[in-house]
């Protein structure tokens, strides 16, 4: 993600599916076993980027456990990243943000760089997990596809891999989950989804990055070895293969689906564009929404600097923007949402 505040500011969308699980979180928190009060109580916070899409999740289930708990028992709340996440932006945000959980003095947060495919805690350590839009980032990418900026849209033997891919990543993001977890202990996960048949609801969307990236070759601004190595190592799933660990009642992940739904997000953005007619600014909210989730990826496949990695951020920003204004179109984004307890 796009780092300095960028992320922050430009994921309304991932906020709007997230809330939707905050009755099942709340729920979440509400039923974990509390008994031993002679130890803290420690919630993960498993892809946390900049933080502020945390906060009011996280608040919540601290508010429901102090229910329970009273004022002076420790809860530790760990957010969790790749080593390159842009953590001074996250500490910032929880000592900042008005919905921040840091009011209450005995939260102690903390975080911890290293990627969730591996195990982030010792066994039978978290009482309660949390994670939002972060595990459809796939451990290793499948490989770029030709003419795809998302390879997860191609076809043949490499469509092939990011399904494999998709679900062995899946399955250890689970199983890693609930060795950390401790007995009783609960975990809930949202998950950009795609539909029963497989569409993208925001295929356009990323038309127009695949094309402004298509343009920046055309036009010399990046190099062909460059383009070839741009890849968004990402797999969003059906509902089936997003339910697919838990036909056996989830016992091979180590996981009881307790609940799931999978739900349409209001395109808020579209629906405020059909009262302005304002196409700049819809534009402008995509062109950001996809620059500070995606740019830093594909930036990343570039042999320059800094600047040069800016600089292709700003031309994507401005090519996805012009499209949009172009041809404005709604999206109905979907959510899956699932409430998972350690067997
Ligand atoms: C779209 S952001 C979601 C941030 C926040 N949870 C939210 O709901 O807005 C996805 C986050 O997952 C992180 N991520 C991706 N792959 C990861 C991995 N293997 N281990 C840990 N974090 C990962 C990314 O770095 C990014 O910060």
């Amino acid at each position: 993600m796009e780092g300095r505040g960028a992320y922050n500011l430009n994921s309304a969308l991932q906020a709007s599916g997230a809330a939707l699980a905050l009755p099942v979180f709340e729920q979440a928190a509400d039923s974990i076993p509390l008994e031993d009060a002679s130890r803290p109580i420690v919630i993960a916070d498993y892809g946390a980027s900049e933080g502020r899409n945390s906060l009011i999740p996280l608040s919540l289930a601290i508010r429901v456990l102090r229910k329970r708990v009273g004022p002076s028992r420790p809860i530790c709340v760990v957010h969790t990243d790749l080593p390159a996440n842009d953590f001074r932006s996250l500490f910032a945000t929880i000592e900042g943000e008005p919905e921040s959980y840091a009011g209450d003095a005995c939260v102690f947060p903390s975080a911890i760089g290293r990627s969730f495919y591996a195990a982030l805690f010792p066994n039978s350590f978290v009482d309660l997990g949390w994670s939002s839009y972060a595990a459809q980032w796939l451990s290793r990418s499948p490989g770029p596809a030709p003419n795809d900026i998302f390879g997860f849209r191609s076809a043949g033997p490499l469509r092939r891999a990011y399904f494999d891919q998709g679900r062995a990543d899946w399955e250890l993001f689970l199983t890693k989950r609930a060795a950390e977890l401790r007995a009783g202990g609960r975990l809930v996960i949202c998950l950009p989804s795609l539909d029963e048949a497989g569409q993208h609801p925001a295929a356009l969307l990323l038309d127009a990055a695949n094309a402004t990236v298509g343009e920046m070759l055309a036009d010399g601004v990046i190099a062909t070895y460059e383009r070839e190595r741009m890849c968004i190592a990402v797999y969003p799933r059906t509902p089936a293969e997003t339910l697919a660990p838990f036909a056996d009642g989830g016992l091979g992940v180590g996981l009881r689906l307790i609940s799931n739904s999978f739900s349409r997000l209001e395109d808020r953005a579209w629906i405020r564009y059909r009262e302005d007619g304002d196409a700049p600014a819809l534009a402008a909210k995509r062109a950001g929404f996809f620059r500070a989730t995606f740019g830093p990826a594909l930036a990343s496949a570039l042999s320059g600097d800094d600047i040069a990695r800016r600089d292709f951020c700003d031309r994507l920003e401005a090519g996805i923007r012009r499209r949009v204004t172009d041809q404005p179109a709604e999206i109905v984004n979907r959510v899956a949402i699932l409430s998972l307890a350690k067997y």
